[in-house]
């Protein structure tokens, strides 16, 4: 990209990373399909694997496909760098290996993806890692939940599967005067919806798999480095950061890399001793998705809206939660930190329960029922038989998971035919 002034979103979402191929000329980014690259020579081998030089060596560790991608998300979120990864999961593993050390808490909202809750409390128990468990509705309760051994807060923005925005600054002004960083989930808004570093964000992660990528054909996951925090200044010491490291030779990556650190060693520590790398097609398929993301944010948006509206007026349904809707009580803390929109993922009861959520999904024809969201295709689940099974009912309620809930992803179909099929499929359980 070239001019003086910084480009818009839409531009950033087709341009930032990306130039014509060096080698070929090809205007779309290849598929670099290739597990290593050729040095130049001896030294420009040593420098690599020194990190003197920044450079490809193997696809575990960086591919150029990949590093389009990077480019290109760490620009729409407004980062410092970013790293690409296997899934969205693998986002979120590198990241607190990064943060954490055997024994250290963190906190996370209650109110998330049912996948992460199972991540935190069952997989990440294996390192020692704790989670502690807070209220996004109630910033205080992350507050409350801070003990000696906090080292990171984590959120989602806008939450899975409830459809809520949460207040990513009162929450961040917490984080702040704890001394951790905050690290957000921004799969469900994208960038276009809310750039999370302009409300106090230091970690912003997404699962590529949703909308990012936009198709439902590829998983995916980034780590985007905000580059505000302060690794060398904070009272707690983050080893991986700011010891010196004696697998780069005694380096310090806070004071070699600076605003980029953190990124850089969930790549060259987390990516190239744990391994979970993106293959190059799946870069190649999010990023052509991305390039689409303002369009189809815009009109998930839409459908979301006509659809919620109808959904709250049909006698069979008992609430709807989605913050896009002007009765909804976040409405107004969506307008400040999703004014385009309040993102296409939300959920509603059935006054039937859990039974009618059953036959319910089975009535839909136009949505899919299957377990993923933020495709162009409409997507309908029944979280308490299918995601948040594994969860107890507690959870499942805090998580907005609860016997008579159906979630739903809109996409970018005409909103007409997605009410006529709710409509029939209503009709069948009231
Ligand atoms: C909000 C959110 N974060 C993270 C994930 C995990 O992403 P992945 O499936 O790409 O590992 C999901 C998956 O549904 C999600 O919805």
């Amino acid at each position: 990209m070239t001019g003086t002034k910084a480009p818009h979103f839409s531009t950033l979402a087709v341009h930032a990373g990306a130039v014509p191929d060096p080698a070929t000329g090809a205007r779309v980014t290849p598929i670099y399909q290739t597990t290593s690259f050729v040095f130049r020579d001896a030294d420009h081998a040593a420098n690599l694997f020194g990190l003197q030089e920044f450079g490809n060596i193997y696809t575990r560790i960086m591919n150029p496909t990949q590093g389009v991608l990077e480019a290109r998300v760490a620009a729409l979120e407004g980062g410092s760098a970013a790293l690409a990864v296997a899934s969205g999961h693998a986002a979120q593993f590198l990241t607190f290996h990064t943060l954490l050390e055997p024994g250290d808490d963190f906190i996370a909202a209650r109110q998330l993806y049912g996948g992460s809750v199972n991540q935190f409390n069952h997989g990440f128990a294996k390192f020692d890692w704790r989670v502690v468990w807070a209220d996004a509705t109630n910033p205080d309760t992350f507050r409350a939940a801070l003990t000696p051994k906090t080292r990171a807060i984590f959120i989602e923005s806008i939450a899975n599967p409830g459809g809520i925005v949460i207040d990513i600054p009162a929450i961040a002004a917490i984080a702040k005067e704890a001394g951790v960083p905050l690290i957000v989930d921004n799969t469900l808004a994208t960038p276009y919806l809310c750039r999370p570093k302009e409300f106090g964000a230091d970690i912003v992660l997404h699962s590529l798999t949703k909308f990012m990528g936009g198709q439902g054909n590829s998983i995916g996951g980034v780590i985007v480095d905000c580059g505000t925090f302060d690794w060398k200044g904070a009272t707690h010491r983050y080893k991986t950061l700011v010891d010196p490291n004696p697998s780069y030779n005694g380096m310090v990556l806070a004071d070699a890399f600076g605003p980029m650190a953190f990124a850089l060693a969930c790549r060259v520590m987390g990516l190239r001793d744990l391994g979970p790398a993106i293959a190059p097609l799946n870069a190649f398929l999010i990023l052509n998705g991305i390039e689409t993301l303002p369009l189809r944010m815009e009109k998930h948006c839409e459908n979301a809206v006509r659809v919620a509206a109808f959904l709250e007026r049909h006698k069979a349904v008992a609430w709807v939660n989605y913050a896009g809707l002007p009765s909804s009580p976040n409405h107004a803390l969506a307008t400040r930190l999703t004014p385009r929109g309040a993102g296409a993922v939300f959920t509603f009861g059935l006054k039937g329960g859990y039974e009618a959520g059953k036959k319910f999904v089975s009535s839909l024809k136009l949505f899919s029922h299957l377990a993923n969201i933020g495709d162009v295709r409409s997507l309908v689940i029944h979280p308490a038989s299918t995601t948040h099974r594994q969860l107890t009912d507690a959870q499942r309620i805090a998580a907005g998971a609860g016997p008579d809930v159906v979630r739903l992803s809109i996409g970018i179909e005409d909103a007409a035919d997605l009410i006529a099929d709710l409509e029939e499929a209503l009709d069948v359980v009231a």
